[in-house]
């Protein structure tokens, strides 16, 4: 028996920086879920009797891309081990785990959010399979999402998706990710990011060590009080479709996700100077051309350049005219906001 899903990446636009429990969130965040960045991940579960070989609790194996990565697998374990107080069911069976990601694992985009909500999703719907009791799907695999990664809780739903409590956002909580259902502009649902490769290596900081960086960190609680105020302030700017402050905002969250880590012990600068570069020309092209093209960035070097799709020509212009040369083997990937994870 066989279950498919296809789960996609996402992009905070208020950053999750900073977490305590179980993998609950030190302030609320917001992301748009992209597209063309996915994992695909089937789930084969075989009773355990018929396993030849039974080792430790659980008895799993993983391939990427076809190919068995036991780098992996201490991931996975540490995963299925915190789920398994909710899946009961896990260490009766042999799981086969075989994920592919639409882009380079080594891009440096983090494939967190869309393998962890790819592997939930497989894992709930196996559960439904074997008669579990799943009322509200969505917001159980969030849930399950959220304990493998943080990002990925918000990856199980498309477009907005808002994780952590917050007071302006009805249904928000702490332990899974909601959609959000007020009325957004247009041009926020179709938004595009083009994401600039600047370094394809291994992540320099793992999230776990990124996170624990801001345990003990002199401006943690300004920053946790002031992502719960961006939030505030985005969620109108989405309403009334203002570029220019959408902008200001995102920018300004993704510069203070980077001070937070300079001003860290230990202190980590993850931007490259093709970072600076390319950020420096996204804001001589807004001087000189008027249009709202702006950047945001995740803990590491490359850039999401972010724009509505109705420049879409003019924004692809400056790729291939001048960003290209700052990309790592001139590469780069054209997503944009999506709608959601697929059954296949
Ligand atoms: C900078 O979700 O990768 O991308 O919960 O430890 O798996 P873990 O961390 P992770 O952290 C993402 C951090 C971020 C900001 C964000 O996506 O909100």
């Amino acid at each position: 028996m066989s279950i498919t899903w296809k789960s996609p990446s996402n992009i905070a636009l208020v950053k999750y920086w900073g977490k305590y429990g179980n993998q609950l969130p030190a302030n609320p965040s917001i992301s748009f879920t992209l597209d063309n960045c996915h994992t695909s991940t089937t789930l084969t579960t075989e009773e355990r009797e018929l396993v030849h070989s039974l080792s430790g609790d659980f008895s799993f194996e993983l391939y990427l891309d076809g190919v068995k990565t036991p780098s992996f697998e201490p991931k996975i374990e540490s995963y299925l081990n915190k789920i398994s107080g909710i899946i009961p069911w896990l260490k009766d069976i042999h799981l086969k785990i075989e994920t592919h990601n639409s882009f380079p694992h080594s891009s440096g985009i983090a494939s967190s959010a869309s393998g962890m909500s790819a592997l939930s999703l497989c894992i709930l719907d196996e559960h439904l399979n074997r008669g579990g009791e799943v009322p509200d799907f969505f917001k159980r695999a969030s849930l399950l999402s959220r304990i493998g990664s943080g990002s990925a809780s918000r990856s199980v739903y498309g477009g907005l998706v808002v994780w952590g409590s917050h007071q302006d956002v009805p249904d928000s909580h702490q332990e899974y990710a909601v959609p959000l259902t007020r009325v957004i502009h247009p041009e926020f649902e179709t938004y595009q990011d083009t994401v600039l490769l600047v370094d394809v290596g291994e992540k320099a900081v793992s999230s776990t060590v990124g996170h624990g960086l801001m345990d003990n960190h002199p401006y943690a609680k300004s920053r946790y009080d002031h992502a719960v105020k961006n939030l505030s302030s985005l969620l109108p700017i989405l309403k009334d479709g203002n570029h220019e402050e959408f902008g200001h905002l995102v920018e300004s969250e993704a510069l203070t996700l980077h001070a937070m880590m300079m001003a860290s012990n230990p202190y980590f600068i993850l931007m490259k100077p093709n970072t600076l570069k390319i950020i420096e020309s996204i804001w001589n092209f807004r001087r000189d051309t008027g249009l709202p093209v702006y950047f945001t960035l995740d803990a590491g070097a490359n850039v999401h350049m972010l724009y509505p799709k109705a420049i879409e020509q003019k924004a692809m212009g400056l790729v291939k005219e001048e960003l290209v040369a700052f990309c790592k083997d001139s590469a780069y990937i054209c997503d944009h906001v999506g709608t959601g994870p697929s059954k296949t």
